[in-house]
């Protein structure tokens, strides 16, 4: 049995991941160290409580000392980091929590697991995954990818702390020999996704016959994943990945967001009975984000190649799905959203 430590395995992409694991991977105990952040929630896990094979931790990953005892105590031997701030419009608000978690976070984890690993010998056989974003390459033109070795240019707080933490990743196989991964991936939806990134919100937005903001001209591109496809990818590099590499996930899969928008009013009018139209009249073009990146693209060539990683799902069956997930756990939208949330959603576009 590996025992690994799963960090931010109560947010939307993390307990995903747990859920694959346990569901089929039964040669993997999990440590769940998630500090329930507004974007962590227990709920995502009620499907496994109890579950001999995981244990939720409450905690921050920049305390070093809980760390480190989770690592004794525990004996782990892989680490799969998740843990992060990862809204682009909340880095803006707030640089400072990005920083915090997202780059002393990962340097906590990092050192202690060095610690460890050197004191039981283990340095050279376990494995320690940093989950990170296409974010950090910046933002591209009407045409291209980005590739393994696109050079790093992060344009938001959000996506230079991811790089920050990138670094310190690869500084760590570099000078102490660590067993260390990265993956780079593209954005992800499907279940249990915080409803302030684009679809979840819109989903909910559309529930609520609320506004439906989309930022500038709607014609920024992003490339759409599945996020059980995500975490799939994120066990093969895990288990097969090259020692100091990383790694490009995405879906090839390029939408402007007015599109994905159309696309969601549509088949939730479809889905909800409602005449068809009506939720695109609820579409409103709100002031841009700043430094907003047009496009991102990824070049998923070389995870095919080297680990024959393919996304599973096509985007018409993983959105249909979503769609109804979001439509039969209404009550925990409802939960996530009450609350603090509204006052940082109304003072988001207050501020602007
Ligand atoms: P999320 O915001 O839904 O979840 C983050 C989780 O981390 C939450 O459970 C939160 O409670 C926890 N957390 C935050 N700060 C913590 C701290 N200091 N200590 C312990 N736990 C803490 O994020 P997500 O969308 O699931 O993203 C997970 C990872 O994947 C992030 O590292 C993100 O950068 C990366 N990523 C996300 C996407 C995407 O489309 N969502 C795409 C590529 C990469
Ligand atoms: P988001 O889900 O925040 O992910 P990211 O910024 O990490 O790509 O946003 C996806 C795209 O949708 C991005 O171009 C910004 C845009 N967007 C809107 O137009 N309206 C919204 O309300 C949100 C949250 C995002």
């Amino acid at each position: 049995m590996t025992t690994i430590l799963v960090t931010g395995g109560a947010g939307f992409i993390g307990s995903n991941f747990v859920l694959e694991v346990l569901k089929n991977h039964p040669q993997y105990k999990i440590i769940n160290l998630d500090l329930l952040t507004y974007a962590g929630n227990l709920h995502n896990l009620s499907s496994i409580e109890g579950h001999p094979q995981h244990i939720f931790v409450k905690g921050d990953i920049i305390d070093q000392k809980l760390v480190g005892q989770l690592f004794r105590e525990h004996q782990i031997n892989g680490v799969v980091h998740f843990a992060a701030e990862s809204h682009v419009d909340r880095s803006i608000k707030d640089p400072a929590a990005f920083l915090r978690t997202n780059v002393m976070g990962t340097f906590s984890l990092l050192q202690e697991a060095l610690l460890y690993w050197k004191e039981t010998n283990q340095l050279d056989k376990n494995r320690f995954l940093h989950v990170s974003t296409d974010e950090v390459y910046g933002s591209l033109g009407p045409t291209g990818y980005f590739t393994e070795s696109t050079a790093y240019a992060p344009n938001s707080p959000y996506s230079a702390s991811k790089a920050s933490s990138d670094h310190m990743v690869r500084s760590y196989h570099h000078t102490f020999g660590m067993q260390t991964l990265i993956t780079n991936c593209s954005n992800n939806y499907g279940p249990f996704q915080f409803p302030e990134k684009l679809i979840p919100l819109i989903l909910n937005n559309i529930l609520h016959k609320k506004p439906l903001p989309v930022y500038g001209d709607g014609k920024n591109i992003r490339d759409w994943l599945y996020v059980v496809d995500h975490c799939q990818a994120i066990l093969e590099v895990f288990q097969k990945g090259e020692p100091g590499g990383h790694y490009n996930i995405g879906g090839h899969n390029e939408w402007a967001n007015i599109d994905i928008v159309h696309l969601l009013c549509d088949q939730m009018d479809s889905k909800l009975g409602r005449p068809l139209g009506s939720s695109r009249n609820l579409i409103t073009y709100v002031k841009d984000r700043p430094g907003h990146d047009r496009r991102y693209a990824i070049d998923a060539s070389y995870i095919k190649q080297e680990l024959n990683w393919t996304p599973k799902e096509s985007f018409e069956t993983g959105i249909s799905k979503t769609i109804d997930w979001y439509l039969e756990n209404q009550k925990w939208l409802e939960q996530v959203t009450s609350g603090a949330y509204q006052d940082y959603y109304t003072a988001l576009y207050q501020n602007r």
